[in-house]
């Protein structure tokens, strides 16, 4: 079990229509890949919190699942199946803990991750600008 406060989400989408009806596979997948990640234990370096979200416009592509993380790369994957990708997920949490930007070529991902990414966006970087006057 982590110590720390998680400070990397992973989010599954819990409405992908497979069979007409809300996705149960998403929720099976968030459950899974939750016990899947705390057995994992200190393997992985960092603390996920994995919950569920409605959508993230990959609808064409069920499960989708998205990799965040603070100052790092945001990763959408679609076609996850609980039953065959718990271990790339996994794998890839590990790897992801562990890079400081996020960014990894598709090559380097575990599993169906490397031909199933549907977006790669960069980590934002936000600078403001102050005026040395006050705005009248
Ligand atoms: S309904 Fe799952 S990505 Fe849109």
């Amino acid at each position: 079990m982590h110590r720390t406060t998680p400070n990397h989400r992973i989010s599954v989408c819990t409405s992908c229509k497979h069979k007409g009806a809300t996705c149960e596979p998403g929720y099976d997948l968030i459950k899974r890949l939750r016990e899947a990640i705390d057995a994992a234990g200190d393997a992985i370096p960092e603390a996920f919190e994995i919950s569920g979200v409605a959508c993230m416009a990959g609808c064409d592509r069920p499960c989708t699942i998205a990799y965040h993380g603070t100052r790092k790369a945001t990763y959408l994957f679609g076609d996850i199946d609980a039953d065959e990708d718990i271990e790339a997920l996994v794998a890839f949490a590990r790897q992801y803990s562990v890079l400081h930007d996020g960014w990894c070529s598709s090559v380097d991902r575990p599993g169906k991750l490397r031909r199933t990414t549907l977006a790669r966006v960069p980590a934002a970087i936000t600078i403001v600008e102050h005026s040395p006057e006050p705005v009248q």
